[in-house]
């Protein structure tokens, strides 16, 4: 990556050097593009539909549709989430990132899952959660 960053950057010297003054607009906006292209687009992107399965295997024994089986007003529905959810309520976080921070992190008596699941699966997971919970499906 920071390979690419000088790469990108010697291009865009050499661009410089380019009298044609058009050229070089055209240049430095094609590296602009390319830059933007290769940074701009998330390593991947959430997905709900894995997340299911993730919420199945993980939560489901405590959180079965949408519920809390330990702390019983702390479901997943929106409204409990807005009340509880750290990150959520302040609105610091999107309803994503908060839900990802607390199943990396665990809270109380539910137990943390970073290293136990990798970020991709998390992060599944949260925009599956985030996905029943705004659009009231549980
Ligand atoms: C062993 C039971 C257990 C498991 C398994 C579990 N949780 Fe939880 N979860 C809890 C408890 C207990 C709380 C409340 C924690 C607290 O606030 O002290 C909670 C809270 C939450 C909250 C915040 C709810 C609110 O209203 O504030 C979210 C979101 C959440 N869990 C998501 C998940 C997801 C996603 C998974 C699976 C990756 C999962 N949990 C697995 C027990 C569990």
């Amino acid at each position: 990556m920071v390979d690419y960053i000088k790469h990108l950057t010697n291009i865009f010297c050499e661009e410089l050097k380019e009298e044609n003054p058009l050229k070089k607009l055209l240049a430095i906006a094609l590296t602009v593009l390319a830059t933007v292209f290769t940074f701009g687009a998330p390593a991947f992107a959430a997905d709900a539909a894995a997340g299911a399965q993730i919420f199945s295997a993980n939560c489901a024994a405590c959180h079965a549709g949408g519920n809390n089986a330990v702390m019983p007003n702390k479901t997943l529905k929106e409204a409990a989430l807005k009340n509880f959810l750290a990150g959520y309520k302040d609105g610091s976080k999107s309803l994503e990132d908060a839900v990802a921070y607390q199943v990396t992190n665990g809270q109380g008596a539910m137990p943390a899952f970073g290293g136990r699941l990798s970020d991709e699966a998390i992060a599944n997971v949260a925009a599956y959660v985030a996905d029943q919970a705004q659009n009231d499906k549980w």
